[in-house]
């Protein structure tokens, strides 16, 4: 949460820092600001911070009326944890001096020891956040070691919690000090200058090289170079990554928002998450399992673990592991699984799925699960994330970059990836046979197309359903099997991006309590695939027809029936039951994004949310 840029070079710092906060936005956009360096009357180099309330747009207007001479400088879009989203709570955050300035993403937990002991010594603080503390801690090592690197270090070893963080100071123009733990940096040296940020989008027009930060590891940035040093300032040469992937993922492409063109993007993501995946004698191919055939056979229980979206996911792949390798699997977001004492043993697998790979809960929930002596595997987006890093095997979910807040083609990964690990635990397990395996990979390639159809054939559909849904208070998505968690993330997907109230129920559930709910023209939108159990999920619907419910049904193809009964129809192509979700989902989402339009919500930024959640 919260995106940094810095930059310090030959070009102007001010549209490079604009241009990077607003690909960072996703990260949070509460409030935005940026320290440029410039030189002052007297020909110093003074600070000029400034600060606005609201998304990097408002502060880009301010800075139209700044010359365009300052050629260093650091950025930050916030997403609020200590502190309103004020303009004095916005960062950069300056020392007392206003010679230093910071730019944090992270929290600090121990921040008001530490501001107690600094006001003390007579520091005054201008702000309510956690961060100003790094720039007094910084001003008083500078006082005493007159060099940014060593004050940098020497706040880090008083910080508990976690830092990614550029600082600048007016008496070293041009250079940028960067330290990283437990929060994301990436630094890269362009033809023009040197850069940092959160994540390579901010910095990808002007190289595709760059090196992901280690905790623990710093950077000194310099029109000229970068230097790197380890925690005692030793010089250390760090792993360079190379970014395959195209600037277009940044871009809208034609479409009006992002997560529309992600959406669209699905086909695509379930054709590369499988590339490569079954070798020419039909066995599944995970290079980057970590784990042997003979450690995989061992495992007896599955632990998968989650937030939001990725958590959907798991609910899907409890049916499917469960289903192909009779290994019971439990689902539990991450936030409550590490704070309970679950049953662990070296034969378990604790699955972490996350886009990001830096979800905080996720995270210390898989440290904590090692600990205890569990296999860890992580599914995610990011190469090289820390859920990647800290786990002993990884499926990467090859949706590239996602923008939207909202988590679309990355779920239907997520899903994607989860099904091969389930085959392949069914075919360690002597559950399925390589026949079998192979007739079920080409399904799940198949599955591609199927999507494309939906984006083809039926958006007018959803459209109407759309249109119904826009007025309504609250809504009921329900399903059975599949369904039923098929429905929790189309009730997600619609909170998210319409604050339009939705809750998920297992159908046969209704009529324990929340039938109570229904009166005329309330929304209940039911996954009716044809499944085993359809005719449960039509009884179930038409209890809540003879209520009056406004009903959109997610059915199959073909099936005409279910008109009866329903105001609204959206098809899917048929589909083993199995793969339901990685079809059934993608009229769900165009709904949500629907309803959002209709209601005039910012789908791609909603309100309150970040991309990628690094606190607790
Ligand atoms: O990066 P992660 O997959 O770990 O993120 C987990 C959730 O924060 C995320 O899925 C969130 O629920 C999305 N906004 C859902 O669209």
């Amino acid at each position: 949460m919260c995106g940094i840029v810095g930059y310090t070079g030959a070009d102007t710092a001010k549209s490079i820092l604009t241009d990077g906060l607003k690909r960072l936005e996703y990260r949070g956009y509460d409030s935005a600001g940026v320290a440029l360096e410039r030189m002052g009357d007297a020909g110093s180099c003074e600070l000029d911070v400034v600060r606005r309330t609201g998304k990097v747009a408002g502060l880009e207007s301010e800075l139209v009326a700044r010359d365009d001479a300052s050629t260093c400088g650091i950025g930050h879009t916030r997403w609020a944890t200590h502190g309103r989203p004020t303009q004095a709570n916005a960062h950069p955050h300056v020392s007392c001096d206003h010679r230093i300035a910071v730019v944090h993403n992270g929290i600090i937990e121990n921040f008001a020891e530490l501001r107690v002991e600094l006001e003390e010594r007579g520091h005054r603080f201008a702000s309510e956040t956690d961060t100003e503390v790094f720039a007094h801690l910084i001003e008083e090592a500078y006082a005493r070691e007159h060099d940014l690197m060593a004050a940098v270090r020497a706040a880090c070893t008083r910080v508990v919690g976690a830092y990614g963080i550029a600082v600048v100071c007016a008496d070293e123009p041009g250079v940028i000090a960067v330290a990283r733990k437990d929060s994301p940096i990436v630094v890269g040296r362009g033809e023009r200058g040197s850069y940092v940020a959160s994540d390579v989008i901010a910095l990808i027009d002007a190289t595709r090289d760059v090196v992901v930060l280690e905790d623990g590891q710093f950077a000194r940035l310099s029109p000229d170079g970068i230097e790197y040093t380890d925690a005692e300032g030793a010089c250390i040469e760090p792993e360079v990554t190379h970014i395959d992937w195209d600037i277009d993922t940044a871009e809208k492409g034609g479409y009006p928002d992002f997560m529309l063109k992600e959406i669209y993007e699905q086909p695509r993501v379930v054709r590369d998450t499988l590339v490569g995946r079954l070798s020419p004698s039909g066995e599944l191919d995970i290079d980057e399992l970590g784990l042997s055939f003979e450690e995989l056979d061992l495992i007896d229980r599955v632990y998968v673990i989650a937030c939001g979206t990725s958590y959907h996911a798991g609910l899907i792949a409890k049916n499917l592991i469960e289903g192909w390798a009779r290994i019971p699997c439990e689902v539990e977001a991450a936030s409550e699984f590490r704070y309970r004492n679950p049953i662990i043993t070296p034969s378990t697998l604790v699955v972490a799925v996350s886009q990001s790979g830096e979800t905080a809960d996720t995270l210390a929930a898989i440290r904590d699960a090692r600990i205890k002596g569990a296999k860890v595997f992580g599914i995610t987006n990011v190469v090289g994330s820390p859920v990647a890093r800290e786990s002993d095997g990884v499926i990467y979910t090859k949706a590239n970059k996602e923008i939207a807040v909202a988590s679309t083609k990355s779920f239907i990964g997520q899903v994607v990836s989860l099904t091969l690990l389930a085959m392949l635990l069914g075919q360690v397990k002597g559950r399925l046979t390589t026949r079998q395996v192979r007739m079920l990979f080409h399904e799940l390639g198949d599955t591609a197309a199927q999507i494309q159809w939906i984006l083809d054939t039926q958006v007018e559909a959803v459209h109407k359903a759309a249109l119904a849904c826009r007025d309504a208070h609250s809504a009921l998505f329900v399903g059975r099997g599949m369904g039923a968690a098929i429905s929790c993330e189309g009730a997600l997907k619609l909170k998210e991006v319409s604050y339009l109230h939705a809750e998920a129920y297992a159908a046969g559930e209704m009529k324990h309590g929340p039938i109570a709910l229904i009166d005329p023209g309330f929304p209940v939108i039911a996954v009716t695939t044809r499944s085993p159990t359809y005719d449960k999920v039509v009884s179930n619907l038409k209890e809540c027809e003879a209520r009056g419910a406004m009903i959109v049904a997610i059915a199959t193809a073909g099936d005409e029936d279910i008109r009866a009964i329903a105001d609204h129809v959206i098809y899917i192509p048929p589909v083993r039951d199995a793969f339901s979700a990685i079809t059934a989902t993608v009229p769900l989402q165009l709904l949500a994004r629907d309803v959002a339009v209709l209601r005039g919500c910012d789908v791609d930024q909603p309100r309150n949310l970040a991309k990628s959640v690094t606190v607790e």
